[in-house]
């Protein structure tokens, strides 16, 4: 991140805080959280979108908060001007505790709970994004019984599949999220929607995947949504006014990924929608969208301390080194659910040995824990040393887990030279007040 260097006696500073004082003072491991890259992220996006937006209806960002959410970055991210994007009852809880504006609020899930609805419009939420014709009927009945009028989206599937460096259109139809434009469940939901008095049809959803480097995937799925669009229009003489693509937007987690910037990103997309819009004749409506991973994912590295170092021979001249740190899949499960590829460096100090590629593997019980699969460290790394996994910010704090009873690291926010923490490691007591039996 921007903020990065070495100090004095070789140890890495984020934000200004030297990994050592943090070890010392915060423990490890740890999520080292730089709140001014975060936020520049955040503001980044926005800026980026507005603007390439600003000659026609406009444009929204939301922070996904699934890549990450405590209250402290519900605050940023409202003072930095975005929305938020939550999906389930916990993230809403953790948003209106923090006291985020609910109209920038929208609220996700293939399957909402009536509690969830309810609490929601009770809220004043934004935006509901509807996944099914069943909960176009759900939402309709828990906004009658509360008396108010729910504003919602449909979430519609363009059928792209988006991998990292590839899409492959109408292959993915076959998968549990939102209505079918191809099957005409999309059209249907429309119509049920714009006929139900409790229900404000806002605008269309659609959301392709995540880690996406091609925009070829959002040109599709524009296309596509803006096609229904046209078609709204055409049978049921109703305009369409927002649109929202999703988020979706790559990081580099190693050399071989190269992230667009944000103003590439916007001026790219929103080029597409205006070419679509026009062959289309219709007007650019007013689109968002929901970055998660290309807000926080840089913005975090999670710092673990060494235990065992271990060379396993296997067999002629083969061997690989295995440093073992004090977490793993709990903390970052990533590598093992996806085969994620991190990096890492020797954080504590600098080292002139020999580089060796090792594999950095976690404390709990099984061979698929590992962090980081392959990376350079100096060959005389030793227990004590501190390791650093950058671009942590995403998807790995939100997927933690209590494997093994390893309570959850904390996660510190670091700036100026100061650190504070965001969410408090978890204790041995946390986890046994929960066994009552
Ligand atoms: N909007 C919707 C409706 C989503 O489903 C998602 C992510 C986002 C926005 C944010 O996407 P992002 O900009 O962060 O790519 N656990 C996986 C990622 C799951 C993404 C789920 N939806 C991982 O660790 O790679």
């Amino acid at each position: 991140s921007s903020t990065c260097g070495r100090d004095a006696d070789g140890a890495l500073e984020v934000g200004g805080v030297s990994v050592t004082t943090l070890a010392e003072e915060v423990g490890t491991p740890a999520f080292v959280l730089d709140e001014d890259d975060f936020r520049e992220r955040a503001r980044a996006f926005r800026d980026a979108f507005t603007s390439a937006f600003a000659p026609h209806a406009g444009a929204d960002v939301y922070y996904a908060g699934k890549a990450f959410l405590c209250g402290a970055v519900a605050r940023w991210v409202d003072e930095d001007g975005l929305g938020l994007d939550v999906c389930t009852g916990g993230e809403l809880a953790v948003a209106l505790r923090a006291g985020f504006p609910t109209e920038r609020m929208a609220l996700h899930g293939n399957n909402k709970s009536d509690r969830e609805i309810a609490r929601a419009l009770e809220a004043g939420v934004g935006r509901i994004v509807i996944d099914s014709l069943a909960e176009v009927r759900q939402a309709a009945r828990v906004a009658s019984e509360l008396g108010v009028s729910a504003h919602v989206m449909l979430r519609v599937t363009t059928g792209v599949e988006a991998h990292t460096h590839e899409f492959i259109a109408t292959a993915h139809e076959d998968q549990k999220f939102g209505l079918s434009i191809t099957s005409g469940d999309a059209m249907t939901a429309v119509r049920e929607v714009l006929a139900s008095p409790e229900l404000d049809l806002v605008g269309l959803h659609s959301h392709i995947g995540s880690q996406i480097f091609d925009v070829g995937g959002f040109e599709v799925a524009a296309r596509r949504v803006l096609d229904l669009v046209a078609q709204v229009r055409e049978e049921l003489g109703h305009t369409i006014e927002h649109l929202d693509l999703g988020g979706g937007f790559g990081v580099m987690y190693n050399t071989q990924h190269t992230p667009s910037t944000p103003e590439a990103l916007a001026s790219g997309i929103a080029g597409i929608i205006e070419k679509e819009c026009h062959e289309l004749e219709l007007e650019v409506p007013h689109v968002a969208f929901e970055p998660g991973r290309a807000i926080a994912g840089p913005s975090t590295q999670t710092l673990y301390t060494v235990g065992t170092v271990k060379d396993v021979r296997l067999g002629g001249p083969h061997h690989r080194v295995y440093v073992s740190v004090d977490g793993g899949m709990s903390d970052n499960v990533r590598t093992a659910l996806y085969d994620a590829d991190y990096s890492c460096l020797l954080a504590g100090r600098v080292s002139d040995a020999q580089p060796e590629v090792v594999r950095v593997v976690g404390k709990h019980c099984e061979s698929g824990d590992i962090v980081v699969k392959d990376e350079y460290l100096p060959a005389d790394v030793q227990r004590g040393d501190l390791v650093s996994v950058p671009v942590t910010g995403a998807y790995c704090y939100s997927l933690a887990s209590n494997y093994n009873h390893v309570p959850r690291p904390p996660v510190v926010a670091v700036k100026d030279g100061r650190w504070r923490t965001l969410v408090r490691r978890e204790s041995e007591e946390d986890l046994l007040a929960l066994d009552v039996g």
